[in-house]
């Protein structure tokens, strides 16, 4: 196994880097790109391990994808599935995004589908996402709640017209929507926390029908038949480690081009600049209705702790815990090294991501010398002066843990080992390489990060 240690660097990070391309919305392209009658041209997709799960969805769907220089077509089926056959089996792998919106397309595609993934994701909440389309008269069958999933999709979904269905999902509202979009009647959402609203911004980009108002959202029937172009931006879930390592390393001062600034995706920008971080961004232009621009982070020596407590009305208004999910474990290595305390709460949702990502985040800080505690739907924190690192990481193979731990190995005293990084690419293919690049050229040969087993 792949080991690889990463010391504390003599130079900082400088320069202007790019951000992967966004996962979110590349599931999204290739899932509403799905519904198109004609070509969907994807420019700058993301090429994470998640994504191609949800590209050889397609392709068992019969879909072709057709890449070029960083541009992947997708063409509908030349037929459509035969009736009698088998039941398609498809791996997701590690990817909840590609399994949660896909039950959508694939309650309303004619055909048996069978879903599966790897060990974490088989592990993960599915009935939340079967439940909901159920209404919609959809047959989709969860084992216990977890894979493996049974669809048994027809063309002609009846939709749902009754009181809105609450969704507290990005992924699930997707799935409904992709449902609803092929169904006879529609639907009606009802959003109930605040969420990423990428699947609502692509629809309009595409002509899709869709009205909104305050968090109730109608969804009318509908196909597409015209040649689209929807543009990747930079993913700031991707940006985020690469800002906090800026925040952390002393000297640094780094420019982050061409990252989604979509309003919420940037609760944890908002919360490092609560805690005192260095930390700008600026919209520049807007493209398929989704703000783009660049992120300028400094090292920032006078971290202070935060409380995000969405229960607690003292501390409001505050970033949106719900809306920075994916960035609290890094959020929480910030805490780490920041003055004073730092809680956050209402993040239960943790538990069930990749892995459990509050023991695992508080067991990695522990492990480099952090004070942690872990909360039933959160974190208690304690910054110290100094992370001692001298320590093999556990990420459990989620790939923002180990990211996250990468992260930390920059300004940890003794270096930190990190077995299987390739873990990364699931949703940040160069995360190593933009790692290296982020440095001068000198402290990018002479080492700071390296390979110590293969
Ligand atoms: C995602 C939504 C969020 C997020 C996940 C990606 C999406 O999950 O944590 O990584 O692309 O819609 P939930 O929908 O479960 O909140």
């Amino acid at each position: 196994m792949d080991i690889i240690r990463i010391e504390r660097p003599t130079s900082p990070l400088r320069g202007q880097v790019h951000a992967p391309a966004d996962k979110s919305i590349t599931h999204r392209a290739l899932l509403f790109g799905a519904l198109n009658r004609r070509a969907t041209h994807i420019l700058n997709p993301s090429v994470s391990a998640d994504c191609l799960a949800t590209a050889n969805l397609l392709q068992t769907l019969g879909y072709r994808l057709v890449a070029s220089q960083n541009q992947v077509t997708l063409f509908p089926p030349e037929a459509p599935l035969s009736r009698n056959s088998e039941p398609l089996w498809i791996d997701c792998h590690n990817s909840g995004t590609t399994a949660r919106m896909s039950m959508g397309l694939l309650a309303a595609t004619a055909g048996t589908f069978q879903l599966t993934g790897d060990d974490s994701l088989r592990k993960r909440p599915m009935e939340r996402a079967a439940a909901p389309l159920r209404l919609l008269g959809a047959s989709v069958e969860v084992a216990n709640g977890t894979m493996p999933i049974t669809i048994h999709g027809k063309e002609g979904l009846a939709g749902y017209q009754g009181d809105p269905i609450p969704v507290a999902s990005a992924q699930v509202w997707t799935a409904l929507a992709l449902a609803g979009l092929r169904s006879r009647d529609g639907v009606i959402l009802r959003q109930t926390t605040p969420m990423r609203d990428h699947s609502a911004r692509m629809m309009e980009h595409l002509g899709m029908p869709l009205s909104t108002a305050n968090s109730l959202s109608t969804i009318h029937p509908a196909r597409l038949d015209a040649e689209v172009v929807i543009s990747i931006p930079g993913d700031l879930s991707g940006a985020a480690f690469l800002v906090a390592g800026a925040v952390l390393v002393p000297g640094s001062h780094l420019v982050i081009t061409d990252v989604g600034l979509n309003p919420t995706r940037i609760a944890f920008l908002q919360a490092l600049r609560g805690m005192g971080a260095q930390v700008q961004w600026e919209v520049e232009r807007e493209i398929n209705n989704e703000p783009r621009g660049c992120i300028t982070a400094e090292y920032s020596p006078d971290l202070r702790g935060i409380e995000l407590d969405p229960a607690n009305r003292k501390t409001q208004p505050a970033p949106s815990v719900a809306q920075m999910m994916d960035e609290l474990p890094l959020l929480a290595l910030v805490a780490a090294r920041a003055e004073g305390s730092t809680v956050i709460r209402g993040a239960g949702e943790l538990r069930v991501k990749e892995s459990d990502r509050i023991r695992q985040t508080a067991a990695v800080l522990r492990a480099l010398g952090g004070e942690v505690k872990e909360l039933e739907d959160g974190f208690s924190i304690t910054g110290v002066q100094e992370l001692h690192g001298d320590c093999r990481i556990d990420h459990a193979g989620d790939h923002r843990i180990c990211m996250m731990a990468a992260i930390a190995g920059l300004v940890t005293k003794q270096p930190v080992e990190i077995p299987n990084p390739s873990v990364a690419e699931v949703s940040f293919p160069k995360f190593w390489k933009a790692l290296l690049g982020g440095r001068d050229q000198k402290r990018a040969e002479g080492g700071g990060i390296a390979l110590v087993k293969g």
